[in-house]
């Protein structure tokens, strides 16, 4: 309590005002006209209806709403599926069974069994819907380990072949199945317009038709043809393109923000996908994010009924994405009733659940919302429900392909991915030094090399691809053993080696270098520029070269990026995108046969523009379509100006090396003496009238930490900004505040704040031993939301509140997931 007190003193203190929000949108934004868009057919039989009308019939309201709702792992009980006859559970990026996002296969199945369960359990009276599970398999069955990892979408674009496309969808569905689940958040149909956008490489291209002739393979893949009620019978799955509309459209590629476009831009870029899905019968539809001329896509009715429903005659349903119906206009994650309304036929209610249903019921019961509206959703829903077989089905371990362990990861599956990493490199430059001769010596270089999370990118295991390491890939093989495998088979010797150095020269190096893993709103950047912090590689190669080693440059990235460092200085440049846990395919190409012969040859495609610099405004470097094979004539290599891009500009780094980021001020004040603050820009210095003293110390990098030293009584550090930040995205996330400090001498107590608006400051305490070594504690910054921030206008991201007499040192202060210690929230 006294902290609260403290701390919003404190925060009162440091005022900084908040400068007025961004302008509603005129009326009349944001509505289709449906007449405009095209016609399809949805070719599902549907013969199921004078069944799924008498169940209608006999639900209760209750029951009927519960259909409507899917409930998070993370949040949900079987007890629970059971009480509120939930329509459906799903396990988000970071759940999984048991609290454990890491769970062995097993554990999978066996909650799927025991959700099964409780739904049909009919000892209530009620009429026992058995639920179903989603799941984000997105690239591959990508939360289980184990799981055979395809590359992400934006490397199966390269490849332009949709033909391996219905391949994939088929191993997915079949993994799938091994561990229980029936529905998997996929294919991503998006076509992303600007590739700072973080989610781009779930997405095949740029090229609405390239896309167009993936999404009815896929599909199919997946599900099966649309002809019948067996999918589950068939061994597949159902699918849910996402996220409709214009996800991958938003203006300068912000992650669920807003296309400013046209309706024929919105029609012809970003709607075309959706036509052979729907073609295809693909059973749902997730609902995007995002927004079109400022009005949510979860909201908008003119998109969800009048195009994608009457229009276009999507039969299946259509989910909303995680709490995205709190982002509505009048909404809030416990009540959305015009989500509802607009089209949305079940909730993605994660944490929310409960109150969603409480609410719509509640609404439901006065009148509020159409009888009618309830009963299409809840028909929609049994109608997939029905196709799947599911009332047939039995408990999930019962059905086929269930527990069939070694289908997850089979060799089979394991082959196709690496035909398909295979066919997804795209050759940029080669000065003739590919292939390379398997016989000699090769140095594999570069940190990316052995690191199969690294080359798996976000959506892998957990959801921002952090946190795992290749203990957690059993039976996958990394670019770096691929390439020394290849090599050995052939009499050759590999050496591995991250920074270059060599003991015994090679012959020819290969520096895997690029990008590392991140997922929804984390992977946003301000240019096209590779991290600074990743660009070490650069220097590897020309120190090779200048020795003269031949070197080829293999590039892990979800997304095409200014390289022309990297492209001056390699022999060869190879694009590899996500490859997944097939690395192998990487040395198929790169290393030849005996005789000096390719083995493969390169097909990739760039399934977008490459760009010249870090502002795709100035151009491409390589169209579309790009892609060298060996049979291309060589040309000299003219090299490539090197400009300095424009910055990366992480917007939710707020101190790095101990600096404030730009922007950004470092105070230290005594929350109780309004006027005691002191902003600390040069080192050593002192505050709080000489109780505190602060100094630069080193860290990571030479005086990349800085050393507060407080003799006793209370203390309060911040970091603080003028232009108030919007952080309600990454807080609806499992995103924490991350602050790498290093704690010589403990206070009394400590409580790390934040201060939003201009009074507010909420402290969570907590407890940070005392050490020898930085660590990064995460704080959930839900935690800070719970305590009252408001997250849409924050002016302090970090207080760190002190009593009694401390020292330590703070290098950085971030948002993030990748927390060594997660504080509790308390
Ligand atoms: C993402 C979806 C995903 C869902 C469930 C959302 O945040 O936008 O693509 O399917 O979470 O994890
Ligand atoms: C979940 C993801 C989800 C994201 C949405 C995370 O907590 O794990 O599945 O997509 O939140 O913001």
């Amino acid at each position: 309590m006294r902290y609260r007190f403290c701390l919003a003193t404190a925060a009162l203190a440091l005022a900084a005002c908040a400068s007025a929000q961004s302008p509603q949108p005129a009326a009349e934004t944001g509505v289709a006209h449906p007449e405009l868009w095209p016609e399809y057919e949805y070719p599902v039989p549907e013969p199921a209806e004078a069944r799924i009308a008498d169940l209608v019939r006999r639900m209760t309201i209750e029951e009927k709403i519960g259909q409507l709702v899917q409930a998070d792992l993370c949040c949900v009980t079987a007890d629970e599926v059971r009480t509120y006859n939930l329509g459906s559970v799903l396990n988000g990026g970071n759940s999984g069974p048991g609290g454990d996002d890491l769970a062995p296969a097993a554990k999978w199945l066996e909650a799927a069994d025991a959700f099964y369960a409780a739904s049909v359990d009919t000892s209530d009276g009620g009429v026992g819907i058995p639920v179903i599970w989603g799941t984000d398999a997105v690239h591959g069955h990508s939360n289980i380990i184990g799981a055979t990892i395809f590359p992400h979408n934006i490397g199966l674009g390269a490849m332009q072949d949709p033909a391996l496309i219905e391949r994939i969808g088929a191993a997915t569905a079949t993994e799938i199945r091994v561990t229980g689940q029936e529905w998997t958040f996929a294919p991503t149909v998006t076509v992303p317009q600007d590739f700072r956008w973080g989610r781009a490489y779930e997405g095949y291209s740029s090229d609405p038709a390239l896309v167009a002739s993936y999404v009815g393979a896929m599909v199919r893949g997946l599900q099966g043809p649309p002809d019948g009620q067996n999918i589950l019978a068939r061994g597949k799955v159902i699918a849910s393109t996402k996220h409709f509309l214009a996800d991958g459209g938003t203006h300068n590629g912000v992650d669920q923000g807003d296309a400013q476009i046209s309706e024929e831009v919105l029609r012809d870029i970003h709607g075309v996908p959706y036509g052979p899905a729907i073609e295809e019968g693909v059973a749902t539809v997730m609902a995007s994010f995002s927004s079109w001329q400022g009005v949510k896509m979860t909201g908008n009715q003119s998109l969800l009924t009048g195009v994608l429903k009457d229009r276009m005659d999507f039969g299946g349903f259509v989910v909303s994405d995680w709490n995205a119906h709190g982002q509505v206009e009048g909404c809030t994650n416990e009540s959305c009733p015009q989500a509802l309304l607009a089209g949305i036929d079940m909730y993605m209610a994660p944490d929310t659940w409960k109150p969603i249903y409480e609410d719509l019921l509640k609404r439901a019961k006065a009148g509020e919302i159409p009888q009618s509206r309830i009963d299409d959703a809840v028909t929609r829903i049994l109608r997939v429900k029905m196709r799947l077989g599911l009332f047939e089905a039995g408990k999930p371990s019962s059905r086929p392909l269930s527990g069939q362990w070694d289908q997850l990861g089979s060799p089979e599956h394991r082959a196709l991915a690496r035909e398909a990493v295979r066919s997804s490199l795209v050759l940029l430059k080669n000065q003739g030094v590919l292939p390379l001769k398997p016989g000699g010596r090769l140095l594999v270089a570069g940190d990316g090399a052995d690191d199969i999370a690294r080359q798996s990118g976000g959506w892998t295991l957990t959801w921002q691809g952090s946190g795992v390491d290749n203990s957690h890939f059993p039976g996958a093989t990394s670019l770096w053993t691929g390439l020394r495998d290849a090599v050995s088979a052939a009499g050759g010797t590999a050496q591995l080696s991250p920074d270059g150095s060599f003991a015994q020269r090679p012959d020819a190096a290969v520096v895997i270098f690029g990008e590392k893993p991140y997922a929804e709103f984390q992977g946003d950047r301000a240019s096209l520029q590779l991290d600074p912090e990743l660009a070490a590689p650069y220097e590897t190669m020309r120190r090779l070269k200048e020795q003269g080693i031949p070197v080829v440059a293999v590039m892990i990235t979800g997304r095409p990026l200014y390289v022309n460092p990297g492209l001056n200085a390699a022999d060869a440049f190879v694009v590899a995108w996500l490859p997944g846990s097939e690395g192998a395919g990487v040395a198929d190409v790169l290393i030849g046969g005996p005789d000096g012969a390719p083995n493969f040859d390169f097909r990739g495609k760039l399934p977008t523009a490459w760009p010249r610099t870090a502002n795709m405004a100035d151009g491409a470097l390589f169209p579309f379509g790009y892609g060298l094979t060996y049979a291309s004539p060589r040309t000299a290599w003219t090299a490539l100006p090197e400009v300095a891009g424009a910055s990366a500009g992480d917007s939710r780094t707020f101190l790095a090396a101990g600096a404030p980021a730009s922007s950004w001020s470092l105070h230290i004040a005594d929350p109780g003496a309004p006027g005691s603050q002191t902003r600390l820009t040069t080192f050593p210095a002192e505050a709080l009238d000489g109780r505190a003293r602060i100094t630069a110390e080193d860290a990571a990098v030479q005086e990349g930490a800085r050393r507060f030293r407080i003799a006793g009584g209370a203390a309060a550090v911040t970091l603080g900004t003028f232009e108030p930040i919007d952080i309600s995205r990454e807080t609806n996330g499992d995103v924490m505040l991350l602050v790498t400090l290093k704690m010589t001498d403990a206070p009394d107590r400590a409580a790390i704040a934040m201060r939003s608006g201009g009074e507010t400051a909420a402290a969570a305490e907590v407890q940070i031993p005392q050490g020898t070594e930085f660590v990064r504690y995460g704080l959930a910054l839900k935690c800070l939301r719970d305590k009252g921030i408001d997250m849409t206008k924050v002016s302090m991201p970090f207080v760190l509140a002190t009593e009694g007499a401390t020292d330590f040192a703070l290098t950085e202060v971030r948002l993030g997931t990748d927390a060594q210690v997660v504080l509790p929230c308390r």
